[in-house]
Order: structure tokens, then sequence, then C-alpha cells
């Protein structure tokens, strides 16, 4: 069995093609659509989904939204009842429910999406959680490009997708030919989405509520699905009454919602602002945040052109992660030729990030460079592995590293090091060095 999985911040979609045709696996009852939560009980007991919301209330410490954010962050657990959850394993208790939920006894081949601004760690913690939970990973399918396939317009286009999700936010310009989507830009950011906005709606609570009771804010934090609601409808109305049990109600408008909004208003203005000189045809909306009436009217703005959005927002990308997996059974399926998210590089002396492959480079790619010792006699060299846009290389994110040793032994600056990135297409990224007066070598095989 073939399928495409969705995995959201928010929400969880799975998608398969059954005799040609798409269809949406019920993951929870007869839900297509579950939610990214999990809960994990103090007798051990795991519990994902709506279950796991309705715990929430009674027992917010052990229950876990979001955990997406997080991915591939090593610093990232969370402690519950002396246990210890890294953001794998929460994407791991959600993918085993998808993976009982397809219901058949043959191995599962999985496409997983992923955004298309993740990070190469972040693509090969998700793959990791994907194992985990029993599937096959077949392929690590950017969203952006498996909502161009859902769309199905397989016509001679470019196209901007725009998708502002429960955490992320992602900006990628795709061309179509036929069945080839090839990325020509990847803009975004994998720190914004829908509970940026939840939380400022939070905080409007909080302040109208601090200035009705005088309750302080700490008091009162379990207004979260209110908050979320309350946003939801004002994608809809000009203002909403907001009842809250012991308060008196108060009204939120729309105006007041987008005014307390504009720092994430400007981060997203920014990010499209680096596609804005490029030739679109189209441009299609994707992800649930982005039915923010102010977002839309800021791509509209931009773009001077009126985004096409499709009813089925939610469920757009398991579709074309499903069409991608399935149509690869049938015939020779989509053709997707992506580029580089960030950049990758070393860190030389002085912790100077020295890039090798530069973001938005074709895949596949290989690039080589010279570098040398910076001690005399010096017979061992570590090579440390960056990602990230920064000419400070700890400010980028760190991927690994490795030491090539048996360095001819002489003045620093004498012996010729060559060291190699190359990526394929399958993601996968080499490291390699080599001192070409001794031929020692030795290398790392990284995802990207
Ligand atoms: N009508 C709406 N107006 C505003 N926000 C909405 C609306 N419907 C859903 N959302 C918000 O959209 C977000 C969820 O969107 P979606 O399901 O596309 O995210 P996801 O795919 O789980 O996340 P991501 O793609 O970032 O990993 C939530 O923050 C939700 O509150
Ligand atoms: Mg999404």
């Amino acid at each position: 069995m073939n399928v495409g999985i969705d995995l959201g911040t928010t929400n969880t979609v799975c998608a398969t093609l059954e005799n040609g045709k798409f269809k949406l696996i019920p993951l929870e009852g007869k839900n297509t659509i579950l939610p990214s939560a999990v809960y994990y009980s103090a007798i051990g007991g795991v519990l994902v989904g709506n279950k796991a919301l309705k715990r929430k209330a009674a027992n917010p410490d052990n229950c876990i939204t979001s955990a997406k954010t997080f991915m591939g962050d090593d610093n990232k657990v969370w402690h519950i009842d002396n246990k210890t959850f890294t953001p794998t394993d929460v994407a791991t208790e959600i993918l085993k429910v998808v993976y009982q939920a397809c219901q058949t006894n043959e191995p599962i081949t999985a496409t997983i999406t992923v955004p298309a601004y993740f990070t190469s760690k972040q693509n090969e913690a998700t793959k990791k959680a994907a194992h985990d939970a029993g599937f096959i990973v077949n392929e690590i399918l950017p969203e952006p490009i498996a909502a161009a396939i859902a769309y199905g317009d397989n016509s001679n286009q470019t196209i901007l997708v725009v998708d502002l999700g429960g955490g992320t936010f992602d900006v990628s310009v795709v061309k179509t030919r036929g069945d080839n989507y090839i990325t020509l830009a990847k803009e975004g950011d994998a720190q914004l989405g829908g509970d940026d906005f939840d939380r400022v709606m939070l905080d409007i609570f909080l302040s109208n509520i601090f200035s009705l009771t005088g309750v302080p804010a700490n008091t009162l934090s379990r207004l979260e699905d209110k908050a979320i609601k309350t946003k939801i409808a004002l994608s809809e109305f000009d203002e909403q009454q907001v009842n809250i049990h012991n308060i008196p109600p108060f009204t939120v408008t729309k105006s007041q919602f987008e005014a307390k909004s504009k720092h994430l208003i400007h981060k997203i203005q920014t990010t499209v602002n680096k596609v804005k000189h490029m030739d679109i045809d189209k441009i299609v909306l994707v992800g649930g945040a982005a039915n923010l009436p102010f977002v839309r009217d800021l791509i509209r703005n931009t773009f001077n052109q009126e985004p096409y959005s499709n009813a089925n927002l939610a469920t757009l990308v398991a579709k074309g992660a499903a069409l991608k997996s399935g149509l690869e059974q049938l015939r020779a399926g989509a053709i997707v030729q992506d580029i580089t998210a960030h950049s990758l590089g070393i860190i030389t002396n002085g912790n100077v990030f020295t890039c090798l492959i530069p973001k938005g480079t074709q895949i596949p790619a290989s690039r080589s460079n010279i570098f040398t010792t910076t001690y005399d006699y010096q017979t061992a060299i570590k090579i440390e592995i960056y990602e990230g846009e920064s000419e400070v290389a700890t400010d980028n994110k760190y991927y690994g590293e490795f030491v090539l040793s048996d360095i001819q032994k002489a003045k620093a600056g004498s012996p010729d090091i060559e060291i190699t990135f190359e990526i394929n297409t399958g993601h996968l990224l080499t490291v390699s060095a080599q001192d070409i007066n001794t031929n020692s070598e030795d290398s790392v095989i990284l995802k990207v």
C-alpha cells in the first residue's frame, strides 16, 4: 500500500490512491483530519488526536501540541511524569495512529511532506519518526510541491505556493511543465504560523479580562481554546463577542486583531517580498491560517492578483503526496526538481561560515574547495558542518562533524585539504575531506 502523509503542526492527514482514485484515510473514527496532539497519561498510556485534546483541559502538562515546530531540535524535550519525550517521539506516536488506520497487513510505503523551509536535520527527524512508526519511507516531499501537484494543473505555469499552517510559513515558486515540478525559489519561516496568531488573540483576551476584572493574566492561562475559536470566527465576521464563565462579556474586532498582529504581518510581508520580483502566473494559497483575511489581502496586494484557493485547504498537501507516491506505481509519475532551502558549509577560523553549497542550488550538486591547516604540524582537522545564512557559523544550525586525520606534517597553511559537499536527488548529503598530498580521506554521509 502507498500513502501520502501531511504531518502538520496542528493537523495530520493521510491519503491514498485506490484504483487510481484519490481517497482520504479516516484516522479517528470517521474523521480524516487528526489533530497533531499527543497525551501521555501518568500510567503510561498514550492518546492521540481529539482524544488527547479532550484530556488537555484537565491535565495540560501531559498534552503535547505543535511538536513539529521543534522537529530536529536536539535541545527540546518534554518531561512528563519522570519520562522524557523528544519531538521525534511525539511525531512517531501520531504516525503510529496513521499506520494503524491504514488497516492493512501489507507493508506501507509512505511519502511524507515537510515544510520546504525545514532544515536537513528537521527532514531527517521526520523521516526517522515515520520509520519508527512502521512506514517504509519512500520520499520526503516539500509541502508546496505536494500542493502544486494536488492542484493538478499540469499546464506550463509558474506557481507561487503560499502555505501558512499552524506552525510554519512556506513560500515557494514552482514551475510546472507537464509532470515536471521545478522549484525556482524557496523562502519561509519554520517558526511562524497560526499558533502565533493564537498567542496574539490570547493577549487580547488577557488585557480585556484584566481591565474588566483586575485578575492578573497568569491566573487565566487556559483560554487557548476560546482564543483559537475567536480567531477563526474573525476570518468570517467583523467582530466577535467573547463569553467566559464568571467574566463580563467583551468584544474583539477584526481590526483590533489585525492591529495587534502587525509584527506577524510584517514577517509575512518581508518573506513574500523576497519573491515579489518573479514572474508568477498563478498564486495558490494553502494552510488553515491562510484563511485570515489580512493574509489574503497582503498576498493579493503584493502580487497584484487574486490568489487561488481551494475549499479543501486542509487536505491538499496530503492529496499531492498521495498522487506523487501513487502515480509512481502506475506510470512514470511526477518528476520533482528541488533546490536547497538553506546554505550548507563549514566553520573556518574565527567562527566564519564558509559556504560550499549556497541556498537555492539545484539538486543534485557537488562543490569542492581547498582548505588548509591553522597550526604548524597539525595532523588532524575537525570538519564541522552548519546550515543557514549567517556569516557567523555558530549562528547557523549545527549539522554534524567528523575528523580528518593523518594530515601531512607541515607548516600551517601548507597542506591542501579538499572538502567536497555532494547532494544527490534523494536529498542525501555526503561530505568528504581529503589531504591531497597524503591521500588520507574521510567522509560522512548526512541527509539534506
Ligand atoms: N478559518 C480560519 N481562519 C484563521 N485561521 C484558521 C482557520 N482555519 C484554520 N485556521 C488555523 O490554521 C492552522 C492550522 O492549519 P493547517 O491545518 O493548515 O496547519 P498544519 O498543516 O497542521 O501546520 P503546518 O503546515 O504549519 O505544519 C491553525 O492555527 C488553525 O487555527
Ligand atoms: Mg500544513
